[in-house]
């Protein structure tokens, strides 16, 4: 368990730099199975997330290290992977089932824990297994595993009945080896997408339409050993700006690329908030009130159903009333009775919460009921009367923020966690 003691009410001032980006993080290290010899991959958070997908590679026989003293460098030695991927890791975190691609490219055969529902909803694999069977594999399911067996892949396409990021990844992995040209229609468009085509466009592969809605690879025999570098965390730096506006303060947020987060741009200018882009970094300032919203969440380049949360506990204090629909996934509200605990007056209706501006919130004890959700009661505190204490029993916000403690002291907030 962790306790964090946030006392609000400092404007937050200062410099931030957002550290590389979780979700690509994750995909590129599941793909470095496809990878022989030696993989280098920079500007890796060092966060609970990265370290559980390094101990599923090790499972799986593979040497990980990682290194934050060396600009969070992780390296992989990769001579043969084993195929059955550990139970109590793939559920522990749902990112793990994305070896599932690379594993099968590799060996013609994997074995993977079904990840089962998580704190935001069900959150099947159907389109993982829909994609994997359009390059010619069959699958079956069997004691709670997904096995699937190909011998060699060969190419297909798929057309996705929802642009997943996890499906759209998982499908490039095991394309990325295939015998022919695939396809993938309706592909996520997501900056973590791309992030991975370039990732294995560096070690070889040959896939092009990455960020668009059509990804065509041609399966090459053989990857090379790459060294490489991911891209910021949009979602870090989505939450940092959100923490200025709500405190008052102003805070240049830094290594972000305005681009991924062009969406929260256009709603927080929306609402009032003053922003300064440039090439790497976003200042941010809210000169007067917040002016209500209203949003819905959406596959990229539609706004983030990882931002939402965090954008909520700003839209608490509009003066006014907004509402966020959310249609990514079932189950993204639970941190709605955690903000009303804190003052917040929002109301659930369906997929939509219904926020009445308040004029202040106020401290309370809280609980952390997931990554995002954890975002959100963040912001919220900073802005509270009092000292808020978030109790964060399996230590969400250490998924996703790396360094959270020292960025926001560094920004004038008064923050400790037990
Ligand atoms: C990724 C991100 C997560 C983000 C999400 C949406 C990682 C590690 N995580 O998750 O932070 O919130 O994208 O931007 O990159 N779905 C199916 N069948 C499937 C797969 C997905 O129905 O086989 C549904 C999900 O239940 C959900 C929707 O599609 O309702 C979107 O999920 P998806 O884009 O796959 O999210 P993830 O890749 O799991």
């Amino acid at each position: 368990m962790r306790k964090i003691f946030i006392k609000g009410g400092n404007p937050l001032n200062g410099e931030v730099a957002v550290s590389g980006s979780k979700n690509s993080a994750l995909a590129i290290i599941a793909a470095s199975i496809l990878l022989p010899g030696k993989t280098t991959i920079r500007s890796v958070p060092n966060l609970l997330d990265v370290k559980t997908i390094l101990r599923v590679l090790r499972a799986l026989g593979l040497r990980a290290e990682y290194s934050a003293s060396q600009h969070n460098t992780v390296e992989i030695w990769n001579d043969d992977v084993k195929h059955v991927a550990p139970y109590e890791l793939v559920t522990k975190m749902r990112a793990s089932f994305f070896v599932i691609g690379p594993i099968l490219a590799r060996k013609g055969l994997a074995k993977i824990p079904l990840p089962g529902g998580c704190a935001i909803g069900s959150r099947p694999v159907n389109l993982h297994i829909k994609g994997l069977e359009a390059l010619g594999a069959k699958v079956h399911i069997e004691h709670g595993f997904v096995i699937v067996k190909a011998g060699k892949l060969a190419g297909g396409r798929v057309c996705l009945d929802f642009p997943s990021v996890g499906a759209t990844e998982t499908v490039m992995m095991a394309a990325a080896l295939a015998q022919g040209w695939s396809i993938i229609e309706n592909a996520a468009r997501e900056p973590e997408v791309v992030d991975l085509a370039n990732f294995l466009n560096k070690a070889g592969a040959k896939i092009v339409g990455a960020g668009t809605e059509e990804i065509k690879i041609e399966g090459v025999s053989k990857l090379n050993p790459v060294e490489y570098r991911i891209i910021p965390d949009r979602i870090e730096a989505g939450t940092y700006m959100l923490a200025a506006a709500i405190t008052r303060g102003k805070v240049a947020v830094k290594n972000v690329i305005p681009d991924h987060v062009e969406s929260l741009i256009r709603k927080l200018e929306e609402a009032g908030v003053s922003l300064k882009v440039e090439e790497n970094s976003i200042e941010v300032h809210l000169p007067d009130g917040i002016r209500p919203l209203d949003i819905k969440t959406m596959p990229y380049p539609g706004f983030p159903t990882d931002m939402q949360s965090p954008l909520a506990a700003l839209l608490c204090l509009a003066k006014g009333t907004s509402v966020i629909s959310e249609t990514v996934f079932e189950n993204r509200f639970m941190y709605v009775h955690e903000l009303n605990r804190m003052g917040a007056d929002i109301k659930l209706e369906g997929q939509s919460a219904i926020i009445h501006g308040v004029t202040k919130l106020s401290s309370a004890p809280v609980k952390v009921c997931d990554l995002r959700a954890g975002a959100a009661l963040v912001i919220a505190a900073l802005a509270a009367n009092g000292e808020s204490l978030l109790e964060d029993r399996d230590h969400h916000l250490e998924r996703g923020y790396e360094n959270i403690a020292s960025k926001l002291k560094g920004l004038g907030a008064e923050f400790k966690i037990v």
